[in-house]
């Protein structure tokens, strides 16, 4: 590739992508960048997955079928477990997983052996950019010392002297943002934040982005992106433990706080509505503020407002289990040898996912208390072995109104659509409703138990 490549390279209409890791985040990105003519490449360490894209199959539910298959006949789109052809492409764009550890700590291993797949192919003129969310600091401390280890560098500069500092390759962060099952945001239509390690990276990732999103916004630094991230991802946890909060105490004093919540956003400005539910879950907010904890504590500082929102959503799901156990008490049973049905299992409403679904601990905390468990999730026929549990021989029970009456208590953990509340709430026997999903019913609300 020309070492004297310009940052203005990456305007190209019929660019060689490269997409390293093709989970949530990297197929829809694949894709997006297929649709704009560019030549895409999957890179996946898990063959099943290369196999299946490459026949035009889909493994995540929103993500057409369709799509894939016209992508691949096209030839926009294939998929590899050969990370030599790395050295074919112009850009290489890193969305691999940043999970926690058993300590709760930041695992940068994915990010790590993904960097240590790539230097060996690294080419002069290519532009590598990091998705994966993570702490500032770990595209130039971590994943920079690895690419170099090709020989190549990429000095970390700023300002306006180093508008055209040179370098062998270009180096970026840039977030993704993707709200899985959001039907009005996608990919296309939501603005993307990209921070370069020097002004002509930032320069090429920019242009390399501009054609696929509806706005670029860049910013000084990798760190400064990284952040922006995280600062998106603290808010929403700390306003959602706020809200929690505010709803165990509002039971206590008799306030619906559903109400409350609906009166306080019509505020046409300063607020914005969070609403409670049985704890956190999913991929990003449960897990990507303790990336931030974890890097502060390098700096000697203690991020307190993670901590606590940490500490009240995770005791979410020991609220809902108390609150089975009451409302089972005031119908004179106990838990144990009870029988319960949990309607959803996705971590929220409408999405084949259940990364850190609280509804998997509100099960285990149920079945630890003798209860005869059931589920439903019309996304999810039957459970598997887990990190954290293991549910291998569950699978959804059919929902219709004698199933429904034979169990003592029925748990509403996710709300999803399809699910008839006012049906579900006249054939069970007692209602328990983590979501507000029972807000329409009428008809036995003397069955139903808000928590
Ligand atoms: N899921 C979301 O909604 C979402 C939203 C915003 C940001 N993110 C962030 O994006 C990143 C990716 O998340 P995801 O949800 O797409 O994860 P995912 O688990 O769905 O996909 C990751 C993919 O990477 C592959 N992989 C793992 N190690 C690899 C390696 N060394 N080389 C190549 N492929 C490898 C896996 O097989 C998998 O297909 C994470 O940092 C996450 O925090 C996710």
């Amino acid at each position: 590739m020309p070492s004297d490549r310009k940052p203005e390279f990456f305007k190209g209409t019929q660019l060689k992508v490269g997409i390293i890791g093709c989970g949530y985040v990297g197929l829809p990105l694949g894709l997006r960048f297929a649709e704009a003519g560019h030549k895409v490449t999957g890179f996946d360490t898990d063959p099943k997955k290369v196999s299946m894209l490459n026949a035009g199959k889909s493994y995540i539910e929103h993500i057409q079928q369709a799509k894939i298959q016209q992508y691949v006949n096209s030839k926009h789109f294939r998929a590899t477990t050969d990370f030599a052809e790395l050295k074919d492409v112009d850009a290489i764009i890193i969305c691999v997983p940043t999970p926690l550890d058993e300590r709760r700590e930041p695992d940068l291993s994915y990010v790590e052996n993904t960097g240590e797949s790539i230097y060996p192919h690294l080419q002069k003129g290519q532009l590598v950019v990091l998705e994966s969310t993570t702490y500032p600091g770990t595209t130039e401390e971590l994943l920079l010392p690895i690419l170099e280890k090709s020989g190549l560098k990429c000095p970390i500069a700023s300002g306006p002297d180093a508008e055209n500092v040179p370098g062998d390759f270009f180096l970026a962060f840039s977030p993704e943002r993707e709200d899985p099952g959001n039907k009005q945001y996608g990919l296309a239509q939501i603005p993307k934040v990209v921070g370069g390690a020097n002004p002509p990276s930032g320069r090429a990732a920019v242009a390399l982005y501009t054609p696929i999103v509806a706005k670029v916004v860049p910013v000084s630094s990798t760190r400064a992106a990284e952040m922006a991230k995280l600062l998106e991802n603290i808010f929403r946890c700390v306003n959602i433990a706020m809200v929690n909060e505010l709803k165990m105490l509002s039971l206590r004093m008799g306030v619906d706080i559903w109400e409350v919540i609906d009166a306080a956003a019509t505020k046409p400005f300063g607020f914005m509505p969070f609403y409670p539910g049985p704890g956190l879950g999913g991929h990003c907010i449960p897990v990507d503020p303790f990336y931030l904890s974890w890097k502060a504590r390098e700096y000697d500082f203690a991020t307190r407002f993670i901590e606590l929102a940490g500490e009240v959503n995770t005791a979410m799901p020991y609220h809902v289990v108390e609150a089975v156990a009451t409302a089972l008490n005031d119908r004179k049973k106990a838990i144990k040898g009870s029988k319960i049905l949990i309607l959803g299992v996705a971590y929220k409403k409408d999405v084949d996912d259940l990364r850190e679904s609280p509804t998997l601990k509100i099960m285990q905390l149920l079945q630890q208390r003798g209860a005869e468990l059931d589920y439903n999730d019309p996304y999810f026929p039957q459970l598997h072995k887990m990190r954290h549990y293991n549910y291998e021989n569950m699978k959804s029970v059919p929902l219709n109104p004698q199933t429904i009456g034979g169990y003592d208590g029925v748990v509403i953990a996710t709300d999803h659509s399809s699910y008839d509340y006012a049906s579900i709430v006249d054939s069970a026997k007692l209602v328990v409703d983590t979501r507000n999903a029972t807000r329409r019913v009428v008809r036995h609300r003397d069955k139903i138990v808000l928590c």
